[in-house]
């Protein structure tokens, strides 16, 4: 099955990402964005980090190109009473509009990315973040060969280890971690995946500065 399809297939079942709590990471960042900041969802899924961001004031573009998935975001928005942008697109396309943003979140998204569009897509997502803008990425690490030949059959990239914190070597490295996940299963056989998460700023003072800020 083609990946666009599985993903819509599992959209449209209810609730399920069954994480109704923003990630650790969006968490982190907020406590640290100036008011009125504008943020990127990409791949934005039921909208659980647009929402919290949307609530909290910040200007909030949410994309994913699941029909459903925009939907349930929208829905999600108007019974709460925000004031958010919902896209039906996909991140690539996204990208190629001039659009720019205090801060770009890709949280679980990027490995669903063709591995040839990779590169290309990360040089956009740096390129559309504003000076001193934020880049929180979690993503999957592929543990062995084994495990990334058959991501790439199946058109998904995993990072290896160390690839993405090289990849913003000439950023602010905020914050980083390799680590085996939690457990889960959405709706499937549970499983844990090995993970990378990253908050870098663009054009920003040495880590040393921002240690006191992000913990
Ligand atoms: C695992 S979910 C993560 C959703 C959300 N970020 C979260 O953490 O709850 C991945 C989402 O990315 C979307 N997605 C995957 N590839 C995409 C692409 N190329 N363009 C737009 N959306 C994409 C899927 O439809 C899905 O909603």
């Amino acid at each position: 099955m083609a990946i666009n399809n599985y993903l819509d297939l599992i959209a449209s079942k209810e609730n399920f990402h069954q994480r109704f709590t923003p990630h650790p990471l969006i968490i982190k960042l907020t406590n640290n964005l100036q008011k009125n900041s504008t943020i990127l969802d990409l791949g934005s899924g039921e909208g659980n980090d647009s929402i919290y961001l949307a609530k909290k004031g910040f200007k909030v573009t949410a994309v994913d190109f699941s029909e459903k998935c925009i939907q349930k975001t929208k829905q999600l928005a108007e019974q709460n009473n925000i004031n958010m942008k919902t896209i039906n697109s996909k991140i690539e396309s996204f990208l190629e509009y001039h659009n720019y943003f205090d801060a770009i979140i890709c949280i679980n998204s990027l490995q669903f990315i063709n591995p040839k569009k990779i590169q290309e897509t990360l040089d956009l997502i740096k390129s559309r973040t504003n000076q001193k803008g934020f880049n929180v990425i979690s993503s999957f690490i592929a543990q062995n060969e084994i495990i990334k030949r058959n991501a790439k059959r199946n058109e998904m990239y995993l990072f290896d280890k160390g690839e993405l914190k090289k990849l913003y070597q000439n950023w602010n490295i905020i914050f980083y971690e390799e680590k085996l996940g939690d457990w889960e299963s959405h709706g499937g056989t549970p499983h844990k995946h090995y993970i990378v998460n990253l908050i870098a700023q663009k054009n920003a003072p040495k880590q040393d500065d921002f240690q006191e800020l992000f913990g």
